[in-house]
């Protein structure tokens, strides 16, 4: 591993640094790699979430409507939205074009990655220490011990996607929500 061949070359004063250098770098490409308009949802964070509902934000900080994103993502879509507490959510569109009434928090029950949606593999797949979560968002590969957090989603009577928290039991585990 990387860490075996540190400690057989770099001398104990230097192994810290490079360790930092090593997570500095894994975390830089991560949010490299997610790409300009997704950087927008977490700086700043929003404000609102405090209990109860928000409006789903796409990536320009607009509300997102049923309406509006329906005819720009197809079936099968999960896509990140600006969610409770400002956190990025995965909006899912189900194969029969619904709008599924459950989204998941994007961020990594290890270390707090945005996990990203890798649609070849059917799965979530943190590229910072390698968790894997099926498409329910339900941990399947560790290092992360717990799956994603779950928000409800809701549509308004204006067609707005809406988030409220989801207090009651998860479905993918029959546990009470380690979130709350
Ligand atoms: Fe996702 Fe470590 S932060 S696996």
């Amino acid at each position: 591993s990387l860490t075996a061949e540190a400690d057989a070359f770099v001398p104990d004063m230097e192994r810290r640094n490079l360790m930092n250098l090593i997570l500095v770098s894994s975390a830089g490409a991560t949010i490299a790699g997610l790409g300009g308009p997704f950087v927008a949802f977490f700086y700043p964070p929003s404000a609102g979430g405090g209990g109860g509902g928000v409006s789903a934000k796409d990536a320009l900080g607009n509300d997102v409507t049923k309406t509006g994103w329906l005819a720009s993502h197809p079936p099968g879509d999960h896509s990140l939205t600006q969610g409770l507490k400002g956190d990025a959510t995965y909006l899912i569109v189900k194969e029969d074009k619904s709008i599924e009434n459950y989204g998941l928090n994007a961020v990594c029950t290890h270390l707090g990655c945005v996990v990203p949606w890798v649609a070849s593999a059917n799965k979530f797949m943190c590229p910072c220490h390698g968790s894997q979560y099926d498409s329910t968002g339900k941990v399947v590969r560790g290092p992360a011990p717990l799956s994603l957090a779950l928000a409800h989603v809701a549509v308004s009577d204006s067609d707005v996607i809406t988030y409220t928290p989801w207090t009651e039991t998860d479905f993918r585990t029959d546990l009470k929500p380690w979130w709350i």
